[in-house]
């Protein structure tokens, strides 16, 4: 099994989704971040609200942990509708799929986490579901299968994946909204620490919200589990109130860094500089040095180091860049040729 990290993007147990259910926004107007995503998304919304219709089949993309399962259940939501939440791994059989469907009301909203990890026969079965709001089922076997058409309500297909890239083209065709998230700013992030620390009437200093937010890596999910472990530390080492100098001890504790590095991110810009000569080297060679999948990796390490500056994708591998050999202390190479001001301000 991965090693579980505190600033992983992804879930790290079932335990943190109920959590998280609690402070997720239940209206737009409640949402913080993604501004031009969220104003077409009102608007697409609310027109079909008015109009009494279902809304189009909506695809989010963007990195894990930005809240595209926040949006789909904000679409249910406003609607007043019902939500349905499944994932691409987790739909084998079309059998499987023929019940989701059916149960389906009108303009409910059907969730699919991953969507870009369908199995092919669950992929088509879905075409026509979406297209012409039926399914054609096949009952039977050899001379006796027959193709039973089955009528569906007008539902809403929300999609959610983090490579929108590896979507076949048939499926990308069937969506009519597609929202790109992004990674949060500190200031955003802030915001939304407080507000999670107003729901669970945690008494927080702005300067502990801003340090938390500065350390979650743009991402909502990663600031709500540091709100949490530091509201811990806060409750067992002090009075429970949280400092700015109680958020710092716990983080370090954590071992998430000033910039929200942990050991694997640092560990993978140290393998990068010092193995590698500062790179180009490709992510086999890394994952083989660090003793680490490639998806990770690929999903959960490089997304916010490129993001940051701190590194570079180039043909021939991966590059160190100016603020890692910075971030770690070391000496910049020779050779190196400074990145031009502003760039990584
Ligand atoms: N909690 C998690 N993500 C959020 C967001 N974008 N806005 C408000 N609260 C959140």
């Amino acid at each position: 099994m991965p090693r579980q990290r505190v600033v992983s993007p992804e879930l790290i147990s079932s335990d943190e989704e109920s959590f998280n259910q609690t402070l997720r926004p239940p209206t737009l107007e409640e949402y913080i971040g993604q501004k031009r995503e969220v104003e077409k998304l009102s608007i697409a919304l609310t027109a079909a609200k008015n109009r009494g219709e279902a809304l189009e089949h909506t695809l989010f993309h963007g990195p894990p942990g930005l809240g595209k399962t926040t949006l789909a259940n904000i679409i249910a939501n406003v609607l007043g509708t019902k939500i349905t939440v499944t994932s691409g791994p987790a739909l084998e059989r079309t059998g499987d799929l023929m019940g989701i469907l059916t149960n389906l009301g009108e303009r409910d909203v059907l969730f699919v986490d991953e969507i870009h990890r369908l199995p092919v026969n669950i992929e088509e079965f879905l075409y026509p579901a979406m297209e012409d709001f039926k399914v054609d089922f096949v009952v039977d076997k050899g001379m006796f299968a027959k193709t039973i058409n089955v009528p569906l309500k007008k539902f809403t297909l929300v999609g959610a994946t983090t490579r929108a890239g590896s979507l076949s083209a048939p499926l990308r065709n069937r969506f009519g909204l597609f929202y790109h998230l992004d990674f949060y700013t500190v200031d955003e992030l802030a915001q939304i620490v407080t507000r999670s620390a107003g729901i669970l009437e945690i008494k927080i200093t702005r300067e502990s919200a801003a340090e938390i937010a500065r350390r979650a890596r743009g991402t909502p999910r990663v600031a709500n589990r540091l709100l949490r472990r530091v509201r811990d530390y806060a409750e067992v080492k002090a009075t429970g109130e949280i400092t700015a100098e109680i958020t710092r001890a716990a983080l370090e504790l954590e071992g998430v860094d000033d910039r929200g590095l942990d050991h694997l991110d640092r560990g993978f810009l140290s393998a990068i500089i010092r193995m590698y000569k500062g790179g180009p080297v490709g992510v086999e060679a890394l994952s083989a040095t660090l003793n680490e999948e490639v998806d990770t990796l690929v999903d959960m390490v490089e997304p916010y180091l490129l993001q940051q500056g701190f590194i570079s994708r180039t043909k021939a591998g991966r590059k160190a860049n100016e603020p890692a050999y910075e971030h770690l202390g070391l000496p910049l190479p020779r050779n190196e040729v400074p990145a031009p001001p502003g760039l990584f301000d």
